[in-house]
This record gives structure tokens, sequence and C-alpha cells, in this order.
């Protein structure tokens, strides 16, 4: 059985003012009626899995335990991050808590802020990965990209074909130039983001690439203590490590990865650009225009209107490329070009307030 590992820490900045800090994103109903990290936990349960680890801090713990159980997904573990030291850490103590147990088994780590509807498709790229995975190789997913996005991880592949292949090169968030190159020569994919591997080769990995990790979130585990069924990592060591992604600190150095492709759709959704994308593939529109039943686009194109509370409509005239975004308190209006920059406005929120 593979134990999943919802990674559930991030603060979504960029989906401000529906994405908050005490609330983000994958929390949040964005698209449809499940919350992303719900879709997320139930792509990840059934046969086949254990119960999932859930690595979070101790801002959303309460809303990981109800947002499972309303789904009714028992945890194996929510473990609570002492503070944010991005995904390496949670990472490798999610790895850490199962080698205790079994250090052959293995570990699917994804994250819960990704729309990925076709469940079927998903579990069959997991099934081609196993095997790799097993015999000590870490296996990422890639997906054709489209369009030459700095915010992703590109996989290089090193042969051709459909079946699992070893990588050549990963590179983590290229800058513009790099990832227009890197679309026009067609031999990369883009990482989704989810990982395929047994405790031991992920230890291992940090071991060779990262090994200033270890003993610290060893000593965050050893020293954990449990709190009304959380986990709390320890703060003194946790505090110690460096604030570093995955993706840097073990994937751009490790030389024994695997890429499975995945051909479905999947969508990181990062920003009111992705979500105004993703809303349009499912309801088509010539005119693409994605509006909520609390917003009226006249004569717009290429924008999103929407708005969270029932109290508050927004009309759109004669707008393009504009996104409006309005929840009880506030209003984002951006040019939909310019949906990475979102995260300015919390910055420069946080300072006024
Ligand atoms: N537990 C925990 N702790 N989770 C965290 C933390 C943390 O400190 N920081 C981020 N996360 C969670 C986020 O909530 C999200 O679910 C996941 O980890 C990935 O973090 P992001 O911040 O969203 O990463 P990214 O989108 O910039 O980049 C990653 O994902 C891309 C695809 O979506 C990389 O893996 C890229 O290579 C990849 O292309
Ligand atoms: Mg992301």
């Amino acid at each position: 059985k593979i134990t999943p590992v919802l990674m559930a820490g991030g603060s979504g900045t960029r989906l401000w003012p529906v994405s908050r800090k005490s609330f983000p994103k994958q929390f949040a109903p964005l698209i449809g009626e499940e919350t992303l990290f719900q879709a997320s936990a139930k792509r990840l349960s059934g046969a086949g899995y254990t119960d999932p680890i859930v690595m979070t801090n101790a801002d959303f713990r309460f809303i990981v335990a109800e947002q499972l159980d309303q789904i009714g997904i028992a945890p194996g573990a929510i473990a609570i991050e002492p503070s944010g030291r991005n995904t390496a850490p949670a990472v490798l103590a999610a790895a850490l808590m199962v080698a205790a147990e079994d250090p052959d088994r293995l570990l699917l780590v994804a994250p819960s802020d990704h729309v990925i509807p076709d469940a079927k498709a998903f579990a069959a790229a997991v099934e081609a990965g196993a095997k790799p995975a097993l015999e000590g190789r870490i296996v990422t997913f890639g997906i054709a990209p489209d369009r030459p996005e700095t915010g992703y991880g590109y996989l290089e592949l090193a042969g051709q074909g459909e079946g699992p292949q070893p990588l050549a090169r990963f590179v983590e968030k290229p800058d513009a130039a790099r990832a227009a190159q890197m679309l026009d020569q067609g031999n990369f994919l883009w990482n989704a983001g989810i990982f395929l591997f047994s405790a031991r080769a992920m230890i291992e990995a940090f071991r060779a690439h990262a090994p200033e990790y270890l003993d610290l979130v060893q000593a965050a585990l050893d020293q954990a203590r449990t709190d009304i069924g959380f986990l709390r990592l320890a703060r003194d060591p946790w505090d110690k490590l460096p604030d570093n992604s995955i993706d840097y600190a073990v994937m751009e150095k490790a030389d024994n990865l695997t890429v499975v492709r995945f051909s479905g759709r999947w969508s990181d959704l990062g920003g009111w650009d992705a979500v105004w994308r993703e809303e349009l593939g499912r309801h088509p529109s010539d005119e693409g225009v994605v509006a909520d039943q609390n917003s009226t686009a006249i004569d717009c194109n290429d924008v999103l209107l929407r708005s969270d509370s029932d109290d508050l409509q927004v009309v759109g005239i004669g707008l393009r490329d504009v996104m409006v975004v309005a929840t009880g308190d506030a209003v984002l209006v951006a040019d939909k070009s310019r949906a990475q920059d979102v995260r300015q406005a919390v910055t420069a929120l946080k300072k006024k307030n």
C-alpha cells in the first residue's frame, strides 16, 4: 500500500482575496462544491492507499481535521510544522515517519491545491510509477506544457516513448527566456509537483544532497508531542531548518529521477488566471467570459468576474483581459496578465495595517 502525504501548509497569497492567511486557497471551494484539499484527499484514498499523512501548520489544523471528517477520511497523522520551512523539511518528516514503520513503503506526496478531474487517468499514472519507485527511483509526473510558464518546474526527458523514463534534468522555476526555450525544444514536461518514492529512497536522497536537514527533522520528530490527535513537531530543531522547497533542495540535484507522463487535465490553481482557464475549460465561452451567479458581463472579452458574497453584485462593461474578484470585505481588480503579482497586494496590505 502507498501512504499519501498531503502538503497543506502553503498560504496561497496569489489567490487573494478569497485565499486568506487564516483560510488559504486549498481549503476554499474555488471550483465546484468541494475544496481543493478535499478533492486531493479523495483522489489519494481507497484500495491501494493507507490513511493519509497531512503536513500542515497550527493555523490550519482544525480546518484539515474538519474537512477530512466531512468526506469520511480518517487521517493517519496530521503533523503540525511549528514554522513554515517550505516543502523540503515536510517531505523528509513524512518519509522518516513512514520509515519508522517500514522503510520500503511507498509515499505519494501531493500538493493540495491542484485540479485533476480524471481520477482514473491519475490512478493509472500512479500505478505505472509504482515499479520504478519500488526499485528506488524517485518518480515525478510530467505534464505536456502549453505555455512558457515560469511558476513550474521543468523535466527534461532523457529518452522517447510513453512509458516511465529516466530524467535528464530537473529545472525548477526558470526565467521567462529559459521557459520559452524549453517549450520550443519539445523534450521538456512540466513537473506536476507530485512525487512517488520509497521512504528509504527519499532519506537517501537527503543524505546525498541535503544532509543538513536529517538530524534536525529527526529531532523534531523524536521530541514531537501528540496534542488531541495532532502531531506537533518540536519547535527548537524545526526553527533551525533551512527554508527551501523539495524541488530546489533535492529534485534539482538527484540523479535517480524517473518521469511518468500524465496526459489527463491538470492545473495548479496558482493564480486567478489559472482559475479563469480552468472554469473556461468546464464551461467554454467564445468571448472567454467567466462570470459567477453574482456577476454580470456586458460586452466583455477574456474576463473573470467573481463575487463570493451574495450581498455584492459585480458588473463589468466593455472590459478586456481583466479579473475582478470580490469577497465581503475586499475587491481585487487586476489586469489578467498580472495574476502572479497579486501576492504583492498582500504584502502591500500587510505594510499598511
Ligand atoms: N506542509 C507544508 N509546509 N506545505 C507547504 C509548505 C510548507 O511549509 N509550503 C508550501 N506547501 C504546500 C502548498 O500548500 C502546496 O500544496 C504545495 O506545498 C506546493 O507548494 P507551492 O508553493 O504551491 O509550490 P509551487 O506551485 O510554487 O511549485 C511546485 O509545484 C509546481 C506544480 O504545481 C513545484 O513542485 C514545481 O516544480 C511544480 O511545477
Ligand atoms: Mg503550487
